[in-house]
Parts: C-alpha cells; sequence; structure tokens
C-alpha cells in the first residue's frame, strides 16, 4: 500500500536502527542516561531554549506544558481544531484543570484581536483568569499550514503585554522551519514552552520533547515524573532522535515537494485539492465536493492500495508525504487517487 494517513507511520530506518542499538544508556529517571542528556542539550539549542525534557509523546509534552504554565481553573485560548483541543481527549481538562476558550479559523491561525476580545483578567470571586495563549505550527488539521513569523511576533507581543503565557505545540514545527526557511530557534524562542515531535516527519519510533526556561522546566520534570513518563534506559529510543536531528531535518524539504507533486498532479486530474493549502507535507482533497461519502471513499482508495485519512472536516481526505514515501508512489498516487475516487470516469 502506498500510505499516505499520516507522517506518523514511518517505519525507523536501518541507520536509525544501528544508532538505537549502539546507544549508550543509563537510568533516564535519575538523570544519568547519556544519550536523553545529549539529545535533551540539542534540542534545547534546536530551539533556542535553555533546557528541554525528554517524553514518549509529543500529547505528554504538551500536556506537561500546560501544566507547567497554569494552575487549575486558569483558562487557556486555543484555534478550536488545535490537536491539544480536539485530539487528547480532555487532556488540559484533567492534567491541568483547564478551562478552554476556542477560537474559530480556517487556517489554524489567530491574532491578537482575538486574544484581547477573548481574554479575561480573571477576579477573586467570580470569572477564572486567562493564563495561556496556545498555537500550532505547522497546524495540522488546517492542512500542515505554517504560521508566518511576523503573525507569531504580534501574537506573542500581545500576550506578553497581557500577561499570558504562550506555548507552541511545535509538534511539526521543524517542517514550518524548513518551509519558511526561518530557523527554528527564531520561531521556537519567543514561546515559554514548545512541544517538538520525534516520531512524525523525523522518523522516529517514539519520542517528543518540551522546551522552556531552566525555571519552568524545572517544573516540567516534576510533572513529567507524576505523570509516570521519567523512563529509566531510555538512550535506546533517545539515539534515534539524536539520528533524526543529523539526518532527517533538511530532506524535510524533500516530503514538501512531493506534497505539492501529488497536489498538482491530483488537481490536474480534476481532483478537488486546494493548492493554496499545500504549504508543507499534507494534501486535502475535498471528496465532498464529489458527492463521496468520506468513509466510502477512503474504502475505494484502500481498494486502489492507497492509503488516505480522515480530517477535522466533514467530506477532507488528507494525503500526508513522509520519510517512506518516494517519487514512483507519487507518480502511483497521483494515478490511482483519481481511478478510485471516479474522476476520470467523470471527466
Ligand atoms: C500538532 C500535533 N501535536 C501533537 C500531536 C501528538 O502526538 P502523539 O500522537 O505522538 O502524542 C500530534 C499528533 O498527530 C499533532 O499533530
Amino acid at each position: 500500500m502506498i500510505d499516505l494517513r499520516s507522517d506518523t507511520k514511518t517505519q525507523p530506518s536501518r541507520g536509525m536502527r544501528e544508532a538505537m542499538a549502539s546507544a549508550e544508556v543509563g537510568d533516564e529517571q535519575r538523570r544519568e542516561d547519556p544519550t536523553v542528556l545529549d539529545l535533551e542539550r540539542r534540542v534545547a539549542d534546536l530551539l533556542g531554549q535553555d533546557e528541554s525534557v525528554y517524553v514518549p509523546t509529543a500529547t505528554m509534552a504538551n500536556e506537561i506544558a500546560l501544566r507547567t504554565l497554569s494552575e487549575p481553573g486558569d483558562e487557556l485560548i486555543a484555534e478550536e481544531n488545535a490537536h491539544l483541543l480536539l485530539s487528547e481527549l480532555g487532556g488540559p481538562a484533567v492534567h491541568a484543570g483547564l478551562m478552554t476558550r476556542p477560537v474559530r479559523s480556517r487556517t489554524g491561525r489567530f491574532g491578537p484581536a482575538e486574544v484581547q476580545r477573548m481574554i479575561r483578567p480573571g477576579d477573586d470571586t467570580h470569572t477564572p483568569r486567562t493564563r495561556i495563549v496556545a498555537i500550532e505550527n505547522t497546524h495540522n488539521a488546517s492542512g500542515g499550514r505554517v504560521w508566518p513569523l511576523e503573525e507569531i511576533r504580534e501574537l506573542v507581543a500581545t500576550c506578553r503585554e497581557l500577561g499570558l503565557t504562550i506555548h507552541l505545540d511545535g509538534a511539526r514545527v521543524l517542517n514550518a522551519a524548513v518551509a519558511s526557511g526561518v530557523q527554528a530557534a527564531v520561531i521556537a524562542e519567543q514561546f515559554d514552552t514548545v512541544t517538538l515531535c520525534l516520531s512524525k516527519g523525523l522518523g522516529c519510533p517514539l519520542g517528543a520533547l518540551v522546551a522552556g526556561s531552566h525555571d519552568l522546566m524545572r517544573r516540567a520534570r516534576r510533572f513529567k515524573h507524576q505523570f509516570g513518563g521519567a523512563m529509566r534506559q531510555a538512550g535506546i529510543v533517545a539515539a534515534a532522535g539524536v539520528y533524526a536531528l543529523d539526518h532527517n531535518v533538511e530532506r524535510l524539504a524533500e516530503d514538501h515537494a512531493r506534497a505539492r507533486q501529488l497536489a498538482e498532479g491530483l488537481q490536474a486530474a480534476g481532483v478537488p485539492v486546494d493548492l493554496e493549502q499545500v504549504e508543507t507535507n499534507f494534501v486535502q482533497i475535498n471528496v465532498g465536493a464529489l458527492d463521496l461519502d468520506a468513509s466510502d471513499a477512503l474504502a475505494r482508495l484502500a481498494a486502489e492500495g492507497v492509503g488516505l485519512s480522515m480530517t477535522a472536516h466533514p467530506g477532507v481526505l488528507r494525503a500526508v508525504t513522509h520519510l517512506d514515501v518516494d517519487g514512483d508512489d507519487i507518480e502511483q498516487a497521483i494515478e490511482r487517487v483519481p481511478r478510485a475516487l471516479g474522476v476520470l470516469a467523470r471527466a
């Protein structure tokens, strides 16, 4: 199958497995694992932050960040389809006791005006205090779209003026950096906390990091332990992360080029694709516009040997390029997807 369901589907490469097999390890919980310490140092530098903390998943990184930045009863402002609102099973409420205030947007972005309109200063008797603004870059549900640096700067400046903390769900921030030509540190250093995921475009079997100042990361390490995320000989998997930073960052540009090639090929074949949305490694296909039900369309695609997945938007499927998808796969997909969706038959 040409597996375009997600960039989480990658298999660890031979080189990555070799790096894992020969990793030096120690007791991570006691901060004695040299490979984890190396990875944490490198990611902190990459993101322009003092420290980073290694955890098993980006979900845990987000949840620890939110807990670190707030107290139960505080409010979180985030885009309505942000991963941490839509796909973490209510984690912000469960783990951090946060009230959530969703912002509506088409591109996954919002600006100072929305924050100014929604913020509540809080008082001692009735009103909860708005405490965190969280943004996602790239933004998954809008199709892997990138926040322009200037928009991030304006939003961060407003949050600082209003005394709010600001979290970046940068699970795919390296896709944003590679696509925009802006260094990851220039994007990420502006935030109080940042999540980076290793198991998406970077091709690791697992792992993520949360980064921030020394003070915040001291607090984050306590929550990591409390959440059950403090590990033992974790260097065996952290080695995959070190390997990925050396080998799999710049090549994200190939995934982006393949997504663009796929999007243009599909559009030329008559498949409804919004080319403007294709900024990184996601292509969204509007099967609703073909009067197809999304589940039926997925089944037809699977029968043609192409794996796509659902999105947050009714009638819209997505194809995601990644390390294990090559140029031949894209050419094949450009033939098979229109056939599966009956587009050529209609032409
Ligand atoms: C933007 C974003 N943040 C966080 C996550 C969570 O990652 P994980 O499923 O590895 O915990 C995802 C996963 O798709 C994501 O897309």
